[in-house]
């Protein structure tokens, strides 16, 4: 007995900015970000909100699956923008859909949010603490970003993906996952400061920094071997994998695990051209996308891989 994967849904905001747009408010060019990157625009919220959007992404996946609300009991979602502190975006959407007898919770693994919160779902199914569940990615990057550093805020965008989890015979049959605080700093955003009576500080909030090419480094090396280690423990080979779902960084980071896997390029769908980096709502929005084009069949194996800040990385195998 495994999970699977009986539904997605998505939600991207409403208004879309292009690299064209960006260019009007900070020196930037279309040519810099497409070239570098393969991002042409990205959606970024004006009315919506974490909460919001993940609900939205949530009953898209219930409606996609045939699963009522009241049959979930347990949501995970992997966000680090959440609307509050607490209560988290998990409870949010536990009201927001009336999924009453959920167990609700966030878990922050950054771009890796999802693959981590898909395995944690699949412990808990393992483990009979749950029947059916919901496992969402999402985030509002827009507020994290420092719109005067144009080398990170034109990476990212906003936006939701979910995926309803239940146990079956067959689903996921592989996991690598894994972390490396150490290199934390490579991509980090401070949280509020404390401002107790005895260290006041008049600090403002920080914003998201990135070492962009150690991001690069650790990426292109530490993917194609979780990747390998996901597959061997399904007990498959890379050429029985249809199509692998990477999170949607950078399209020179999926061209090159593509060349060190020595798998065709074209096995790796992209949501990144319209989407941007969308960390932990990346893989599900981009999977959802494929279910909804009518790419997975059932009996197909894929690879979905997150990977960033953390750092972590996680990469699932499974069959649709
Ligand atoms: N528009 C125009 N110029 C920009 C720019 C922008 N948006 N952002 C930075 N630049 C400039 C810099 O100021 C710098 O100029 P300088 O050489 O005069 O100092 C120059 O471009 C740097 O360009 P380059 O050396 O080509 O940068 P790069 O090759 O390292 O590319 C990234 C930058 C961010 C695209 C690249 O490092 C990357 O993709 N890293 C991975 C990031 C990522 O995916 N993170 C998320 C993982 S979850």
């Amino acid at each position: 007995m495994t999970s699977r994967i009986v539904g997605t849904g998505s939600y991207l905001p409403e208004t879309v900015v292009t690299n064209d747009d960006l260019s009007k408010i900070m020196d930037t060019s279309d040519e810099w970000i497409s070239s570098r990157t393969g991002i042409r625009e990205r959606r970024l919220v004006k009315e919506e909100t974490t909460a919001s959007m993940a609900a939205e992404a949530a009953k898209r996946a219930l409606e996609n699956a045939g699963v009522s609300a009241d049959e979930i009991d347990l949501i995970i979602v992997g966000t680090i923008t959440g609307d509050y502190v607490t209560p988290s975006t998990a409870c949010e959407v536990q009201a927001a859909i009336g999924a009453e007898h959920a167990l609700a919770f966030d878990l922050n693994a950054a771009c890796s949010g999802f693959m981590f919160a898909l395995s944690s779902a699949h412990a808990y199914l393992q483990a009979n603490l749950a029947n059916a569940a919901l496992v969402i990615g999402v985030e509002t990057l827009s507020k994290i970003m420092d719109w005067n550093d144009r080398s990170t805020c034109v990476l990212f965008g906003d936006g939701a993906g979910a995926a309803v989890v239940k146990r079956d015979e067959v689903g996921l049959s592989g996991l690598d996952l894994g972390s490396d605080g150490a290199k934390g700093m490579v991509l980090a955003c401070p949280n509020r400061t404390n401002n107790n009576p005895l260290v006041q500080t008049d600090k403002a909030l920080g914003y998201t920094y990135m070492d962009g090419q150690e991001v690069y480094k650790f990426a292109v090396t530490t993917v194609p071997e979780s990747i390998h280690k996901a597959v061997e423990h399904a007990g498959l080979e890379i050429g029985d994998i249809k199509y692998f779902a990477l999170h949607q960084a950078n399209i020179r980071i999926i061209q090159s695990v593509a060349k060190r896997l020595k798998v065709s390029v074209d096995k790796f769908p992209i949501s990144l051209d319209h989407c941007g980096n969308i960390s932990a709502a990346s893989v599900p929005i981009l999977l959802d996308e494929m279910n909804q084009k009518g790419m997975l069949e059932r009996g197909d194996k894929i690879v979905m891989s997150g990977f960033g800040g953390g750092l972590t990385w996680g990469t699932a195998v499974l069959t649709w």
